[in-house]
């Protein structure tokens, strides 16, 4: 009795003891901030508030950072002054747009500080121009029904949810990379704040040093305030093809595959996953080409050759691609707040063989084989991006619940097991992974590119020499 009232004294001291410490970040937090002149929208919040939640919530909760208040920027000015008063009294923060990121490096940040930058979500076409500019709190969805409206189209991401500056920065694939290239290939100019808290205007001729780092290492110098892309003409409507291979078709499928003509005018998303009902994996299909649906099932007759149990052909147009392609599964797939621990695999060449010893060994595997075509036709050197001749970006994801971490174990040393057999043909010497496919415990060749470090490390040096954005695959300031 005597050492059970003991404990539970104990308990409680120590559970106030661990709220006092959070508290006094919290409370530190907010009175530094409280400095800041902030403009009418922008908004300080703390944890356990509504406006706190809506600033932080995320879709990926696997090593997520963790922060003692949170402050939602209506403003550049704002987020200029936020930078500021971070940097001079030692406040570690991650600004975020979309906030699905999730490289295990931004559980890094500790009782930091949440610069959410989704008010900040400007879309504005100029249809004489040609061009599209938006704010960092704009999702590809977001701008897909003003730009088609306005008669054109934008090569994009396929998820309606993700940041459209937050994918960009990374390189940004997608289904039309094909025709237009990656994301960062549309991309004419932006507004960047840096760590000085400075804002600089980036193209081919301003600060072209910076432009250059931030298509494909975006993240880890400046915060992007505005950004804008070129636009292209519509062309008609597009073919979904959504398909489904029974698992013992396995060889014929992926044989097929191996040897589909991915012309520029498909985008072919592959996924192996485990089906409850039929307790065993199945293979998923979703064949996008950008023309009409009697010259894409013609073309496809390889594909359908084997003998697929499920197809659904539909006609749809630009705007709604995201939406309706692959099932329509856009809405699911984009929700918050799950367990995923992801890995990614770029391959120069795809292989049969490889990509049968993966089936059926994590929650599942998706390979997105993007035609590249005009993502190989922009010089290698134009950007930081080190992977144009990548032609399937494949994802290891491992999902489990938050409450049965008995899973995490296994499932990371299977990745990695499953990884290294899928570097081994990959057409790479090592693995080459998109940053933003990243799991955070790459290498920074890995990441980077070896041939794109030093230059990616002298521009950290000079625009953020003190490390300040260091919580999304962080680069050094140095690299030899
Ligand atoms: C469901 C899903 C689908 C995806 N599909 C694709 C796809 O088709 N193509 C593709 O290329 N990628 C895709 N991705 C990956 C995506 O590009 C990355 O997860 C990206 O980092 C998300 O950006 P975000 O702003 O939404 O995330 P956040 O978590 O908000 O940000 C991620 C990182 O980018 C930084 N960042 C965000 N905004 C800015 C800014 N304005 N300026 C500077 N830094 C900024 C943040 O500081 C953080 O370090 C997908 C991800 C998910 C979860
Ligand atoms: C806020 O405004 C006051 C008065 O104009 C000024 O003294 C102060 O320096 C400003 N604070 C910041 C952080 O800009
Ligand atoms: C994600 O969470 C935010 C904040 O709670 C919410 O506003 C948003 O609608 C959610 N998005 C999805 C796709 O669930
Ligand atoms: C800044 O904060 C970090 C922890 O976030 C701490 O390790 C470091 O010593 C601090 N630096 C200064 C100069 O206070
Ligand atoms: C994959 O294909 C091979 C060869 O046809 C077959 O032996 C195997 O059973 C298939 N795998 C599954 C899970 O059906
Ligand atoms: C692949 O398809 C494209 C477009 O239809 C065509 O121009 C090209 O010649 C084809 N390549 C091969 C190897 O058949
Ligand atoms: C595109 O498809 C839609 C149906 O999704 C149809 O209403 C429209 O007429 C089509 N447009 C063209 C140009 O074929
Ligand atoms: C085929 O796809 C369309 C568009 O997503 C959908 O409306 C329809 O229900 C699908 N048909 C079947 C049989 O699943």
């Amino acid at each position: 009795m005597r050492y059970s009232g003991f404990l539970t004294l104990m308990s409680l001291w120590l559970a106030e003891d661990s709220q006092a410490s959070a508290a006094m970040s919290t409370t530190n937090l907010l009175s530094i901030l409280s400095r800041g002149n902030w403009s009418t929208g922008t908004v300080l919040s703390a944890p356990g508030s509504t406006d706190f939640t809506d600033a932080t919530a995320r879709w990926d909760v696997y090593r997520p950072p963790n922060y003692a208040a949170a402050l939602s920027i209506h403003s550049e000015q704002d987020l200029i002054t936020a930078v500021k008063l971070s940097t001079a009294n030692n406040i570690s923060f991650l600004a975020t747009g979309g906030r699905h990121g999730y490289s295990i490096t931004f559980g890094n940040l500790q009782n930091g500080l949440a610069l959410d930058l989704s008010p900040l979500d400007t879309v504005a076409v100029d249809a004489a121009a040609g061009t599209l500019t938006i704010g960092p709190g704009v999702t590809f969805g977001d701008v897909m029904d003003p730009v088609y409206e306005a008669g054109y189209q934008i090569q994009t991401g396929t998820c309606t949810c993700v940041e459209m500056i937050g994918a960009t920065i990374g390189g940004g694939i997608g289904r039309l990379q094909g025709t237009y290239g990656l994301v960062i290939d549309g991309l004419l100019s932006a507004r960047v704040v840096t760590a000085a808290g400075e804002v600089l205007e980036v193209s081919e001729n301003f600060n072209a040093d910076l432009f250059w780092g931030i298509r494909g290492a975006g993240a880890n110098l400046g915060i992007l305030t505005s950004a804008t892309y070129q636009l292209h003409p519509l062309t008609g409507n597009y073919t979904s093809i959504d398909l489904i291979f029974p698992a013992s078709r396995n060889v014929t499928y992926f044989t097929a595959l191996e040897n589909f003509n991915t012309s520029a005018h498909w985008a072919i998303e592959t996924e192996i996953l485990y089906n409850a009902d039929i307790n065993g994996p199945e293979i998923i299909a979703s064949y996008v080409y950008e023309g009409d649906q009697e010259e894409a099932l013609k073309l496809l007759a390889p594909i359908l050759d084997v003998g697929p149990s499920f197809i659904n052909v539909t006609e749809v147009p630009w705007n709604e691609l995201s939406a309706i392609a692959a099932f329509a599964t856009d809405a699911e797939v984009c929700e918050n707040g799950s367990i995923y621990d992801i890995y990614g695999v770029n391959l120069r060449t795809l292989t049969a063989a490889t990509w049968i010893e993966t089936e059926g060994q994590s929650s599942s595997v998706v390979f997105e084989s993007w035609a590249n075509e005009a993502v190989v036709a922009v010089a290698d050197e134009k950007t930081a991006y080190p992977w144009r001749d990548t032609t399937t970006y494949v994802m290891l994801q491992f999902v489990w619940s938050t409450s049965d971490s008995s899973v995490e174990a296994p499932s990371i040393a299977m990745a990695q097991k499953v990884r290294d057999t899928l570097i081994e043909t990959s057409g790479y010497d090592d693995l080459a992974v998109y940053v933003n496919y990243a799991n955070g415990d790459e290498a920074l060749e890995e990441m980077y590119g070896a041939r794109k470090l030093p230059r990616l490390a002298e521009l950290k040096k000079k625009y953020d020499p003190s490390n300040v954005f260091r919580y999304s695959n962080p680069l050094p300031t140095a690299y030899s």
